[in-house]
């Protein structure tokens, strides 16, 4: 029974494949990774390399390029220019302009709404990496494709 014995030993590799998947689910599962935050920022920016250091200690993987035309890369993005700040970033497939909070681009990865992206536009004390006396309370912005803002979160000093 050549045919029988073929099946068996297919049944055999399957059943192999089955507890070595049984195995690994007994091994704990890492927390699900964050993708990774490609930064674009003027190379003197002092508060861009903050931001990027309060997203890494939330758990992002960040790529930082440094770039003359930060406009540049603002209106390759879709960035309106009301919103604009010191840097601009993609994770995904949204665009994340100025001090935005780790928290929020957390929730917006989770969520998923339909907008390009979230911005702190100017620079706000008091947001992440722009920390310091005098902090302010100030407006996470989402804007789509037609260029209308909503506000995302309120964020108080
Ligand atoms: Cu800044
Ligand atoms: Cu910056």
């Amino acid at each position: 029974m050549i045919l029988s014995s073929a099946i068996r030993r297919l049944a055999a590799v399957a059943g192999v494949a089955t507890a070595g998947l049984a195995g690994a689910a007994l091994v704990p599962a890492p927390a699900s990774p964050l993708p990774t935050v490609t930064v674009y920022k003027s190379p003197t920016c002092g508060c861009c390399t903050k931001w990027i250091a309060h997203l890494r200690s939330a758990g992002f993987t960040v790529v930082a390029h440094d770039t003359d035309d930060l406009n540049g890369v603002q209106s390759t993005f879709g960035v309106p220019f009301r919103l604009g700040s010191c840097h601009t970033a993609k994770v995904g497939k949204y665009v994340i302009e100025g001090h935005v909070p780790a928290d929020l681009i957390q929730k917006l990865l989770t969520e998923q709404p339909r907008v390009v992206g979230l911005a702190v536009p100017g620079m706000v004390t008091g947001s992440p990496g722009m920390e310091g006396p005098g902090a302010e309370a100030y407006d996470v912005v989402a804007w789509d494709r037609a260029g209308k803002t909503t506000v995302y979160a309120h964020r108080q000093p």
